[in-house]
């Protein structure tokens, strides 16, 4: 059902191998064009694994992100790790977007699908964004978000690179907008960033609800809560999830798929899932 649907609905966004000639066959500034309009696309057929995810992914970015959430899966460069571990359910989210540092796309590819269930969970922010009530748009007009995190010294070790020291923290925070962060004993860093839970998407200046909030709010890593350090109330909370249970689309895996994802439009999540076969890898990268 949601495989027809996806694939029906969505048909442009679906971009099979119909000439054989594997992912360097297609054209790369083709593929920027259907990509900014459409936001997300699945490329099928392609027989795609994690060199061919990144090789290709190199083709439309300036540099990746490490996360040192991931098991890594691509020894040579670190780039490349499985998705979140774990068969549960994940609440929709931008990647990294409780922080400054959130990347323009995120990939997967799909090496191994499950029979039943574990479709990546997509939902377009723009479309979420148009769906919500007067009151609910004025509402994250007026109030920005606070996310507060607290890196542990090997959290941002691993995300800035080996051997790097608290110079580098400093040089990488210092001066980001809506940011305020300290440096503890441990070596730790608390991290407050304060956004629009409402950005303007990357390309086509469209504006999105497209944030970490709900996952942040539901399984929180750190503290959500609006600018002024006021709690967002659950009934606003629910609002939100009623719009995006309408309009949540499921990505059906397929063996070789790969899928291209504007972080700054997009949300994503999982549906959960009970066959632990489930392989699915992931990269993280800023655009050219
Ligand atoms: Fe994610």
């Amino acid at each position: 059902m949601i495989q027809s649907s996806f694939l029906k609905t969505q048909g442009t966004k679906v971009i099979k191998n119909e000439h054989n000639l594997g992912l360097s066959g297609l054209s790369t500034a083709q593929i920027l064009e259907k990509f900014k309009s459409c936001g997300l696309l699945l490329f099928r057929g392609f027989e795609v694994d994690a060199q061919k995810m990144k090789a290709f992914a190199e083709q439309f970015s300036s540099r990746f992100v490490r996360d040192e959430t991931r098991r890594r899966v691509d020894s040579r460069d670190g780039f490349v790790g499985l998705v979140d571990g774990g068969t549960h359910y994940i609440s929709p989210h931008c990647e990294h977007a409780n922080s400054p540092f959130r990347p323009d796309v995120i990939w997967f590819c799909c090496v191994v699908p499950v029979a039943q269930g574990g479709e990546t969970l997509v939902w377009d922010g723009v479309r979420v964004w148009q769906e919500m009530s007067e009151e609910l748009r004025t509402l994250f007009i007026d109030k920005k978000i606070r996310f507060f995190q607290k890196f542990p010294a090997a959290a941002w070790r691993h995300f800035l690179g080996t051997g790097s020291t608290l110079v580098d923290v400093k040089r990488t925070l210092d001066g980001l907008e809506g940011v305020s962060y300290q440096i503890n004993p441990d070596q730790s860093v608390s991290l407050d960033y304060v956004c629009s839970a409402v950005v303007k998407t990357k390309y086509g200046n469209h504006e999105a609800f497209a944030n970490s909030l709900i996952s942040e709010y539901i399984n929180p890593r750190g503290v959500v809560t609006f600018e002024d350090g006021s709690p967002i109330p659950e009934t606003v909370i629910n609002e939100i999830k009623e719009i995006m249970n309408r309009l949540t689309e499921g990505i059906p895996w397929q063996s070789g798929d790969l899928a291209m994802i504007d972080n700054s439009r997009f949300l994503h999540g999982r549906r959960a899932f009970k066959d632990t076969r489930r392989r699915i890898l992931t990269t993280l990268s800023y655009l050219k």
